[in-house]
Formats: C-alpha cells, sequence, structure tokens
C-alpha cells in the first residue's frame, strides 16, 4: 500500500532520488539561510536583529546538515530544477522580500520588517509541518532520523519566535497590516507548495519509473490538500498564538551542532 513512509523510503533507497530530495532541501535552507543573514545586516533593531542572525544560522546549519546526508552515501549536490525551486517561485511572486531589496544597504522599514515576519510565519509552519512529517516517515532510520528530529526542533522553535515577534508588533499597533501581509502570504504560499509538491513529485516518477496510476494517485492527493488549504487550511497559517516557548531564538547558534548527527 501507498503510504508517506513507503514514498520516502522508496526515495531513500535510491540514490538518484536520494540525491534529488536533499538537493532540494540543502538548496531551500540554504537560501532561506543567505535571505536571513542579508535581513540581520539591514535591521536596526538592536533586540530583533540578533534572533534573526540565530534564524539564519540554523537554515545554514540545515543546509549542511543535508549537504552532510549526500556526502556519507558519497553523492553530491545537483541543481534543483527550477519548477522545484519554493523559496525562488515564492520570491518571483512577490512574496517576501525581493532579493534585489535584500541586496541593498538600505534598513529595513517597519513594514518590510512585518513582510519579512509573515513571510517566515507561514513558511517557518509549512516546514514544521513538513518536518513533523519526515521525522514519523523515517523514525526508524538511523542514517537520517537523528537529523530529521534536530531540525524538526529547530523548525518548531523558528515557528514559536515568529508567532511571538508579530504579536509584539500587534500590540504596537501593526495589526491589520499584519493580517493582511498573512493571507496575502499564505494564499500565494499554497499555490506554490502546489505547484512544488507536483513538480516534485513527477521528477520522483520518472526516476523511480512510478506506473502512470501511482502518479496520477499522488498528483490528485497533492492537488486534494490545495484544495482543502485553499478553502480552509490557509486559516491555520495566519493564525497567531502566543507561543509555549518564548524568546525560541533568544541565544546564539552553538557552532557546528550538526557534528552530533
Ligand atoms: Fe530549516
Ligand atoms: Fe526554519
Amino acid at each position: 500500500m501507498l503510504t508517506t513512509r513507503s514514498l520516502f523510503d522508496e526515495i531513500y533507497r535510491n540514490d538518484e532520488a536520494y540525491q534529488l530530495f536533499c538537493s532540494i532541501a540543502a538548496g531551500g535552507e540554504d537560501q532561506g539561510g543567505w535571505e536571513n543573514e542579508r535581513i540581520t545586516a539591514l535591521t536596526q533593531d538592536p533586540v530583533l536583529a540578533p534572533k534573526v542572525a540565530r534564524h539564519g544560522a540554523d537554515e545554514r546549519k540545515h543546509g549542511r546538515i543535508f549537504t552532510q546526508l549526500l556526502h556519507k552515501r558519497g553523492l553530491e549536490k545537483v541543481d534543483v530544477p527550477p519548477d522545484a525551486d519554493y523559496c525562488m517561485l515564492l520570491e518571483q511572486q512577490g512574496i517576501g522580500l525581493a532579493h534585489d531589496r535584500l541586496k541593498s544597504d538600505v534598513p529595513l522599514a517597519d513594514r518590510e520588517i512585518i513582510t519579512y515576519l509573515a513571510h517566515s510565519r507561514v513558511t517557518e509552519q509549512r516546514a514544521s509541518e513538513q518536518m513533523r512529517q519526515l521525522v514519523k516517515a523515517y523514525s526508524d532510520n538511523p542514517e537520517i532520523g537523528r537529523a530529521m528530529r534536530m531540525i524538526s526542533a529547530d523548525e518548531d522553535n523558528h515557528l514559536a519566535y515568529c508567532h511571538e515577534e508579530l504579536l509584539r508588533l500587534v500590540a504596537q499597533g501593526h495589526g491589520p497590516y499584519i493580517r493582511h501581509t498573512l493571507e496575502h502570504t499564505a494564499k500565494g504560499e499554497i499555490r506554490t507548495h502546489r505547484d512544488v509538491g507536483l513538480a516534485v513529485m513527477a521528477s520522483m516518477g520518472r526516476i523511480l519509473g512510478w506506473p502512470r496510476r501511482q502518479r496520477l494517485l499522488l498528483a490528485a492527493g497533492l492537488y486534494a490538500l490545495y484544495v482543502y488549504d485553499a478553502a480552509f487550511g490557509w486559516r491555520r497559517m495566519v493564525k497567531l498564538r502566543m507561543p509555549e516557548r518564548r524568546n525560541a531564538l533568544g541565544t546564539p547558534a552553538p557552532p557546528h551542532a550538526e557534528h552530533d548527527i
């Protein structure tokens, strides 16, 4: 029977599929790391900047972990196909801060900080959900189970941080703009998640030689998820709730924590 676990197990057992999976993951993490590094440089708020720096350091660490997993198997990173490049596709749709803006030296205005935090609130929700799925799927796999648990815990912290920082800005009177930005971001993300999911599954289907029936079934599943998210699920991505764990990114990243995996 086709289950999430069997799907990820099949990807793990095939070098080319695993290479694509880890390369896409590493690419997304590195991109997130770069964005946060630039935002750190452009953030004048002395309380927020170190947290953004921690966020960036964690994403860089995740990028190194996925690259390390490839190297353990004697594989190198491959280019991420453009239709599977989640970060770039979001940016092209005007979700989050434009890369040209991030390359400038002009400090970010309050509304741009909100754009960054809303983008992170939505994409970290996705990252947190996906990592929980991977932790479950690879729970019996000693080679990558530990790495997935470490990244998953970090993504939960990133999400907690976004909730807390956005609520702080709501308390300062930015509520209406934050709500508007979160809704715009969530709707764009849900479309992008669908498109990237379909592109990745099409590539995996080719590599793993899935029969047409299986490919259609997976595409239908992804589409059904999109329809649900577009109608109802988006609400979970825009809600703000004070997290149990406060100040989740309040300390600098420990150096080379990935060496423990
Ligand atoms: Fe990450
Ligand atoms: Fe993250």
